[in-house]
C-alpha cells in the first residue's frame, strides 16, 4: 500500500510540497486548508497531471473550515505548513503568537487521527512551532521535527556554487541553529568537492555568503512583497519526506529536540540528524570551535526567549 502524507495548509509552500510528493509518486497526499474549494481544486488539478507524469499517487484536497480533519486519518506523515506568512519588515518572530494558536489546534487534530505519524513542521517561527507540536502531540521526540536546515544549507550551497562557478552537486554546506537571523552557517564544514570553504575562498567572500544565507528568507520576502519563499522550502520538505518514507537514513540538518546534545537542553534546534523510517533516528554531534559554540548558544537564546513567552 502506498504511504499517506497529509499536508496541512494549502498555500504556496503546502501545495508545492504536495505537488513534489505526488509528482514523484512517493505517497498519496491529502492537502488541507481552512479555505473552501481551493484545496479541493488544487488537489484535483494535481491529480489530473498524474497520467502525464506517470505517477499513481492519489491527491485529495479538503477544507477544514468546520474543524473536520477525518480525511487525514491514518497518515504516515503529516507536514504542517499552516500559519500566517511573513510580510516585508516582519521578522519570523513577529509571527509567534498568531501561529502558535494555529499550530496548537492543527496538531491536536492530526495527532488524534494519525497517532503513528511523523510530524514535520514548516510554520514559522520554525523551531518554536516544532516545540509546540512536540508538546501538544505528546509524540516521542523522534517523531516531531522541523524543516529549516535543509533549506538554509541549500541556499548556502547555491550561493557557494555561484561564487566558485562549479556544479551545485559538488557543494556541501552546513548550517546549524535556529531558523532565524542568528542561524549558524559553518564554513569549516562546508566543502566544494571535499575541499573546506576556507581553503578556497577569501574570508570576505565567505562572510558575504554566510550573511546572505542568514538573510536568505528575508531577501525573497522583500522581493516578492506579498509572500515568502516556497520553491526551495518545498524541495527541502520533499527531501526529508523522501528520506523518512523510503528509510534512506540521509544525514540532514533538521530542527530536533535536544536533551544535552551540543550542551543544550529541552529545546528544538537545527542539528544534523539521521532521517529514516523512525523519524529522527540519531543526532550527530560535530566538534565546534569556541566561536561556533557561542554562535549556537546565541541562536538557542533567541529561540528560548520565544518558548518562554509561550511557556512551552
Ligand atoms: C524562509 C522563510 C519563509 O526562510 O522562513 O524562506
Amino acid at each position: 500500500m502506498r504511504k499517506k502524507v497529509t499536508v496541512v495548509g494549502g498555500g504556496f509552500v503546502g501545495s508545492t510540497t504536495a505537488q513534489r510528493i505526488a509528482d514523484a509518486g512517493l505517497a498519496d497526499v491529502v492537502l488541507t486548508d481552512i479555505l473552501e474549494g481551493a484545496p479541493t481544486g488544487k488537489a484535483l488539478d494535481m491529480l489530473e497531471a498524474m497520467p502525464i507524469l506517470r505517477s499513481d499517487s492519489h491527491v485529495t484536497g479538503i477544507s477544514t473550515k468546520d474543524g473536520d480533519y477525518s480525511a487525514t486519518a491514518g497518515s504516515d506523515l503529516v507536514v504542517i505548513t499552516a500559519g500566517f506568512p511573513r510580510k516585508p519588515g516582519m521578522s519570523r518572530d513577529d509571527l509567534l503568537k498568531a501561529n502558535y494558536a494555529v499550530v496548537k489546534e492543527v496538531t491536536e487534530k492530526v495527532a488524534r487521527l494519525s497517532p503513528e505519524a511523523i510530524i514535520i513542521l514548516v510554520t514559522n517561527p520554525l523551531d518554536v512551532m516544532t516545540q509546540t507540536a512536540y508538546r501538544v502531540s505528546g509524540f516521542s521526540k523522534n517523531r516531531v521535527l522541523g524543516m529549516a536546515g535543509v533549506l538554509d544549507s541549500a541556499r548556502m550551497r547555491a550561493f557557494i556554487a555561484m561564487e566558485v562557478g562549479v556544479s551545485v552537486e559538488n557543494i556541501h554546506a552546513f548550517v546549524l541553529g535556529g531558523h532565524g537571523d542568528d542561524m549558524v552557517p559553518l564554513p569549516r564544514y562546508s566543502t566544494v568537492a571535499g575541499i573546506p570553504l576556507p581553503d578556497l575562498l577569501p574570508k570576505e567572500r565567505i562572510d558575504a555568503i554566510v550573511e546572505r544565507t542568514r538573510k536568505g528568507g528575508g531577501e525573497i520576502v522583500n522581493l516578492m512583497k506579498t509572500g515568502s519563499a516556497y520553491y526551495a522550502p518545498s524541495a527541502a520538505v520533499y527531501e526529508m519526506v523522501d528520506s523518512i518514507l523510503r528509510d534512506r537514513k540521509k544525514i540532514l540538518p533538521c530542527a530536533a529536540f535536544l536533551e544535552g546534545e551540543y550542551g543544550l537542553h529541552d529545546i528544538y534546534m537545527g542539528v544534523p540528524v539521521v532521517l529514516g523510517s523512525n523519524g529522527v533516528e540519531k543526532i550527530i554531534e560535530i566538534k565546534l570551535t569556541d566561536a561556533e559554540r557561542a554562535a549556537l548558544e546565541k541562536s538557542a537564546a533567541s529561540v528560548r526567549e520565544m518558548t518562554k513567552v509561550l511557556a512551552i
